[in-house]
């Protein structure tokens, strides 16, 4: 069968084009088309490759991936040896002095000779490699093995899509590019974090992710890892005049379209190379990649053949090292750190060690799971790692040196700062204390987060006077705010100040500012009292944002209802699912969120809005719904319907005696599973609550429902605001619609029945217009909701519930 020539025509058009985008998105970093488009030419090329196999080409963007595992890698003999370089490990400038002196030594030069001419560069942390370009193709890449021998790595280098499979320009016949495979450690990090979620292992630094990948037998595995490349030199090179410098076929390389790094320079003399060494050092931390040093080459090639060889490592090139970023010490003690949002994080205390340039005392542990990954031990010799400005890290253990006495990690089950329960949400990495505001490691971000503008929205209390009322200890929790006096505030300034050395003037000369602490006062007041909803959200209770808080608030109207509300109870509310249930029921099962919020009843502060519960409440809050939230194993909806069917409600199951259970009409696994979760003492007497809690509910419920209520072209109906309104704030605007009973949503779908565009809107107004949802300006808006009296029986004009 012979190939027609317009499908030739278009592979080897689609692979330019790939490859085109393949060089702008993992050379340059700049990407030209959106991620889908690329997957459509890709898609589009691989067809055609399927149907007409020989096109196929080694240097196809497609054969980048796959290849079958091998039994073992392939000798490869470098004609041309891959040379090691001598390190200079004085790491002070005298490290390039010393270089510097020595060349000009071998070279015959005096003082009066001038200075030596230099390619300074980075020295990459990864692995050597040699690729070799047969007029522009990629053909055979292999490591650096002895120098003399490697193994042909050719699968596993085409994965590492800034490798190029085809060189750009006019190419030689022969040209083998030398450089470093190495891994940028935000994609170590990205890596690493994918693959503890899916239980893989992790790599241990860049280095080895990078060493490790390019030796794996199967390049699947390789192709998986994100791996980079920088060019630093030559090997073969045949039917090309090679330019005169080291510089120059740097540049020539990049012009193949081959990476090279930026980071380098043509320096001559010894004091530019040190200047050199002192600018990369200063740009360590925030290079993407790990260095553990910089090279200096003698830049002419001509000297550089002088010069020669000395064994293996040629005398015209050092590598002048920085402080190494992983040292290895004891781990004297593992304690925990509790942030400010509650995460605890176990921190190994160590002998002290200088690392990444600076004595470090404490590495991070991460989490629990990763410590037992690790398999930390207190006595242990383990590997610290700091780079970049990350904080210090256990990276690995040295099993062979953990003494007899080591003593294993045991996790905590308190807040080691306030005492709370620790509560690890299940598929959660990360433990958390459960106490809030009661937490002092938590107070500051809690006490912010609780007079936040959505929340209490108390005027004037910005984060610097937080922070100092709490570190001065006027505020332990946020009732304590409501108990600030002129004079606290006053005295709290003044010590700020004389603390931080900033007491103004004025102040000194007697002169007191009080008109800020009389409108800080004023604020706090005036925000006594906030609706159930802001109040709820308030609390900082975990997951529980401003919908859900509004939902509760809603729903159960009170907060006295929220407070002792049991989780399954909380879960048949809408949009709230058992997670969240689980972490509010927490949050009020805690006795210090208890005491913090008795301490705000006590000072006053109440939600001013509370009312009866939702309308709707009683559907909800069927014994079905319930029985299929109480987190019973293989208790599903369906199966919640028969037991209903049977136990009416759940007193009268919380009552079921062993024998009453086994003759339910229940499939053995559901009977059995009931049965054991009912075993639990506590999990009946949940149920009472439930039971209990359920019938103050629907007594307390409005007589009549609410029908006819609320503007019925806006209740229940869905809006989505987008772009800048003339006069309303997007608050304000949420704040009418939903006054009315309508509900603002975030996205545009089917669902929406308005869309709300004011100046610059974007994408949504776009999406509206492509589903033929209606779009109202802000006069519209207005209208419709002015439209309470006149709008019964009119037609909304997207009937959403129907689709
Ligand atoms: S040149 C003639 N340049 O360092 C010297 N090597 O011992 C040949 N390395 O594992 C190497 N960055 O992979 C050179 N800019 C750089 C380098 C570099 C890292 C590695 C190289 C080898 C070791 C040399």
């Amino acid at each position: 069968m012979t190939l027609p020539p317009e499908i030739l025509a278009r592979a080897r058009s689609l692979a330019r084009e790939i490859e085109r985008h393949n060089h702008a998105y993992y050379v340059l970093d700049a990407p030209t088309i959106p991620d889908a488009d690329y997957d459509a030419l890709f898609r589009e090329l691989q067809a055609l490759e399927a149907a007409h196999p020989e096109l196929r080409t080694p240097d196809s963007p497609t054969q980048r991936v796959g290849g079958a595992p091998l039994d073992q890698f392939a000798p490869v003999r470098h004609a041309v040896p891959m040379l090691s370089i001598q390190t200079e490990t004085d790491i002070e400038e005298s490290g390039a002095y010393n270089f510097d002196a020595r060349v000009r030594k071998e070279l015959g030069l005096d003082e009066t000779d001038p200075p030596v001419e230099y390619a300074a560069e980075l020295k990459f942390d990864g692995l050597a490699v040699t690729l070799r370009y047969e007029h522009g193709l990629f053909v055979q890449g292999a490591t650096r093995g002895d120098g003399t021998v490697g193994e042909d790595v050719t699968q596993n280098l085409r994965t590492v899509h800034q490798i190029p499979l085809r060189l750009a320009g006019d190419a030689p016949p022969v040209l083998e590019v030398r450089g470093e495979v190495y891994m940028r450690r935000d994609d170590l990090a990205r890596y690493n974090e994918a693959a503890a979620a899916r239980g893989d292992k992790t790599l241990v630094n860049p280095r080895n992710g990078a060493a490790g990948s390019i030796r794996q037998l199967d390049p699947a595995i390789a192709a998986s890892r994100p791996l980079s490349f920088f060019a630093y030199g030559i090997g073969v090179v045949e039917g090309w005049t090679l330019p005169p410098t080291h510089s120059g076929v740097l540049d020539a390389l990049a012009a193949f379209g081959v990476p090279v790094c930026t980071h380098r320079a043509v320096v001559r003399g010894a004091a530019e190379l040190a200047g050199f060494h002192r600018q990369m050092g200063e740009l360590r931390d925030t290079l993407p990649f790990d260095i553990d040093g910089v090279v200096y080459k003698v830049n002419r090639l001509a000297l550089q053949a002088e010069l020669g060889f000395r064994s293996r490592e040629p005398r015209w090139a050092v590598a002048h090292k920085y402080p190494a970023q992983e040292a290895s010490t004891v781990v004297e003690a593992i304690d925990f750190q509790v942030g400010r949002t509650g995460a605890i994080t176990p921190v190994a205390r160590l002998k002290p060690v200088f690392v990444g340039g600076v004595t470090v005392t404490n590495a991070t542990l991460h989490n629990e799971d990763e410590v037992r990954r690790k398999d930390v031990w207190i006595g242990d010799t383990v590997i610290v790692r700091r780079a970049g400005d990350v904080i210090p890290e256990v990276v690995s253990v040295i099993q062979e040196r953990r003494p007899a006495d080591a003593k294993p990690f045991a996790m905590l089950r308190h807040c080691p700062v306030c005492g709370s329960h620790v509560v690890r949400e299940e598929g959660e990495a990360i433990a958390r204390c459960s106490g809030g505001f009661a937490c002092r490691a938590q107070r500051t971000q809690a006490i912010l987060h609780f007079a936040g503008r959505r929340m209490m929205d108390i005027e004037g209390l910005g984060d610097r006077y937080v922070e100092n009322l709490v570190d001065l200890d006027y505020v332990h929790g946020v009732a304590d705010l409501f108990r600030l006096t002129l004079d606290d505030l006053l005295e709290m300034k003044r010590r700020a100040d004389e603390r931080d050395g900033t007491t103004p003037e004025t102040v000194k000369k007697g002169v007191v500012a009080t008109r800020w602490a009389e409108k800080l006062l004023e604020g706090i007041k005036t925000s006594r009292s906030p609706t159930l909803a802001r109040f709820l959200f308030a609390l900082g209770i975990r997951h529980v944002g401003e919908s859900t808080a509004k939902t509760l608030a809603d729903w159960l109207g009170t907060f006295a209802r929220v407070r002792r509300a049991p989780a399954p109870l909380l879960a048949v509310l809408p949009d709230i699912g058992a997670t969240v249930a689980a972490a509010i029921a927490d949050f009020f099962s805690e006795p210090r969120n208890g005491a913090a919020i008795d301490a705000l009843f006590a000072a006053q502060v109440a939600p001013a809005d509370e009312h009866a519960p939702h309308p709707d409440l009683a559907e909800k809050l069927a014994w079905p719904a319930l029985y299929a939230a109480l987190g019973v194993p293989r208790l599903t909806p369906v199966r919640a319907q028969q037991l209903a069917e049977a136990v009416p409600d759940g007193a009268t199951l919380a009552r079921l005696d062993h024998l009453d259970l086994i003759a339910l009409p229940l499939p053995a696994e559901v009977g059995d599973a009931l049965r054991d979760w009912l075993d639990r003492e506590d999990n009946r007497k949940l149920l009472l609550a439930l039971a209990e809690l359920r019938g103050e509910l629907l007594a307390a419920l409005p007589e009549a429902p609410a029908a006819g209520s609320g503007n019925p072209q806006v209740a229940g109906k869905t809006f989505v605001l987008t772009g800048t309104l003339p006069t309303l704030t997007r608050d304000e605007a949420k704040a009418m619609i939903e006054a009315q009973g309508g509900k603002v949503a975030g996205s545009v779908s089917k669902k929406t029945h308005y869309v709300v565009a004011g100046a610059e809107a974007g994408s949504k107004l776009a999406k509206a217009e492509e589903l033929g949802v209606p779009v109202l300006d802000e006069a519209g808006l207005l209208s419709l909701l002015e439209s309470l009296s006149e709008s019964h029986g009119s037609t909304p004009p997207n009937q959403g519930e129907t689709q």
